[in-house]
């Protein structure tokens, strides 16, 4: 076989083998958890932004998940029989991973967020999560808490994790004007989040 031939043979499956890589994701469900509740929060500028960039890239369906919609109790504080909290685990459960949206709260997660992480279990576990933060210091400091949550519900957290500046990110502290270094970033991250949320579907079956 000339040299030509056997470039053209491996171009065409390298072709096919991403085109059933792309197909085979194209059923991951992916959702992005706005990680804060409060009046007046940014958080859903920041997940649209996310969910812009993801979508763009049609490997998975993305989707923004609300915490707000959920008007989930607080934990331990009612019988648990809120139709809010089976919604929850309900999405929670059609997911098969997450993008969380954490802003910094005290140096931690915002107490919203941990609390929907608290009302949930089974839901979480062997599945992949990646974050985009924000605050003073890129909300490093709760994404690294958030790390430590994920280990105990066995969420796998990627690698890649970009942080968000309230000082240069943002217009006000409040109108988000993202920088355009952190766009590699994201795809970065949500390269990860779908190549593990796809394997680690293969362990929940
Ligand atoms: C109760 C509270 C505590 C905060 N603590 C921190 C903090 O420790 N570090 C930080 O960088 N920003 C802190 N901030 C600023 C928030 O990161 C900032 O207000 C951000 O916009 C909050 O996200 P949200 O608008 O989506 O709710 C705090 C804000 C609030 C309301």
């Amino acid at each position: 076989m000339e040299y030509l031939e056997w470039f053209k043979l491996v171009e065409r499956f390298q072709r096919k083998f991403k085109e059933e890589e792309l197909m085979s994701n194209e059923s991951l469900n992916i959702g992005i958890i706005l990680g804060s509740t409060r009046k007046g929060r940014v958080s859903p500028q920041v997940g649209e932004w996310v969910k812009g960039i993801a979508d763009n890239r049609k490997d998975a369906n993305y989707e923004i998940v609300d915490i707000a919609d959920y008007q989930l109790p607080f934990f331990g504080t009612t019988d648990g029989n809120e139709p809010g909290i089976a919604a929850w685990n309900e999405k929670l459960a059609s997911l098969d991973g997450f993008v969380f949206i954490v802003s910094e709260y005290n140096h931690s997660i915002s107490g919203a967020l941990k609390n929907a992480l608290d009302l949930a279990r089974e839901a979480w576990n062997n599945k992949a999560a990646g974050m985009v933060s924000y605050g003073s210091t890129g909300g490093a400091r709760a994404a690294e808490h958030l790390r430590g949550i994920c280990g105990e519900l066995l969420i796998a957290d990627v690698k890649t994790h970009p942080t968000l500046s309230l000082f240069t990110d943002f217009e006000n502290f409040s109108t988000f004007k993202p920088a355009e270094l952190h766009l590699n970033n994201v795809n970065l991250m949500l390269d990860q989040v779908v190549a593990w949320s796809g394997a680690l579907k293969a362990l929940r079956k």
